[in-house]
Order: C-alpha cells, then structure tokens, then sequence
C-alpha cells in the first residue's frame, strides 16, 4: 500500500503486466504503421511515461509531438478541456497517432480529435494505456488500448492524484473509504 496527500492506494497493476501490454499495442502499431511515417501526439503530462516505453518497442519511422490539455482538477472532472501547449509543425495529410494515458468520460479526445481533422490530417487514431468503458460520455472510437479497467481512480506509471504519483512504476487504485 502506499500514501499520497490523504488518500491510500493499493497495488492494482504490476509494471511487468504494464510492459507486456505496452508491447502487445506496440506490435499492432507495428503491423499497421509501417512505411507510413506517423506522427504521435503525446498528450501531457500522464502519457509521458507510457510513451516513453511505447516509442522503444516501435519499429516503424515516426515523429513525435507533445500536447498539453487540462480537464481534470483533483479526482474530478470539469468537462472543459483547455490547451496548454500546442503543436508546433504542421500535421497535414499526416497520418497521426494520439497517445493517451488514460481515457475517462472521453471528453479531452471528444474535443481534440476534431480540432486535428480540421488541420487536415490524413489519419487519426487512439493509442491509450488505459480506459474505462463504464465512464465513457461521449462516443469515441479507440483503435489502440492497453488495457480496459473498472471505474476507479489510479496513480502511477505517469498518471498522478493531485499533481503526486506519477513516478511510481506499477500503476494503484485508490482505497475506499
Ligand atoms: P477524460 O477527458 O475525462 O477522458 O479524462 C482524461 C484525462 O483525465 C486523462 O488524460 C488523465 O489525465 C485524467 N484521468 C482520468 N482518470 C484518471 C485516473 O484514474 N487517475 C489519474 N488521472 C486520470
Ligand atoms: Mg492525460
């Protein structure tokens, strides 16, 4: 178990499991990217980890980009979605891969997935580490992901809880109570 700010976490995914399911998405991306020089959009902070590890099982030409949004304030989520940080090359008639650490009630890609069509980007797909299907709000086609989990709040592996935890290598979900 483990203690961040008031709130206590058990162990809920092993940072083996993580590799071996970051590996698994990476194969898929593998068949299905090459020769096609993609860019990937790491959406920041939470995916910072996973797309470390993601792009080092790759073995297809890409180009990496990074993002920044905010949504979520503590444990809850606000609904609006600002930009932070934006992209700085042009991503026209590119095939693009955004990559997510999580996806919650869906809405940070329900707002980012048009804004990138309206560039003109020849392909967009998803590749999240996480979901969670039961707290999805709005209808969202995920191509690539990891692995689906129950409604619960976790932290580690780049996801954090109130700015805290993003460091830890296996991923916790929060205790109850
Ligand atoms: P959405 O826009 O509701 O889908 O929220 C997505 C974002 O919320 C993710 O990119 C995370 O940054 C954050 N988030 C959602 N669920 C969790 C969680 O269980 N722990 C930590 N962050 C989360
Ligand atoms: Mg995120």
């Amino acid at each position: 178990m483990i203690t961040i700010k008031d709130k206590q976490f058990d162990p809920f995914i092993h940072h083996e499991q993580i590799a071996d399911r970051v590996a698994a998405l990476a194969d898929k991306l593998n068949a299905d990217y090459k020769g096609r020089n993609p860019i990937l959009i790491v959406i920041l902070n939470g995916a910072f980890m996973f797309a470390a590890d993601l792009v080092r099982c790759l073995n297809f030409d890409h180009e990496i980009q990074f993002t920044k949004y905010s949504s979520y304030d503590g444990m809850d989520t606000t609904g609006h979605v600002k930009e932070l940080i934006g992209l700085s090359i042009s991503i026209e008639d590119r095939d693009v891969i955004i990559v997510e650490d999580i996806i919650d009630t869906g809405t940070t890609m329900a707002s980012l997935i048009p804004m990138l069509k309206s560039k003109g980007v020849k392909s967009v797909e998803i590749a999240t580490l996480l979901m969670k299907p039961g707290k999805l709000k709005v209808p969202l086609d995920v191509k690539y992901c990891a692995m689906e989990i129950p409604n619960e709040f976790i932290v580690g592996y780049g996801l954090d809880y109130d700015g805290v935890g993003r460091n830890y290598k296996s991923i916790y979900v929060v205790k109850e109570g």
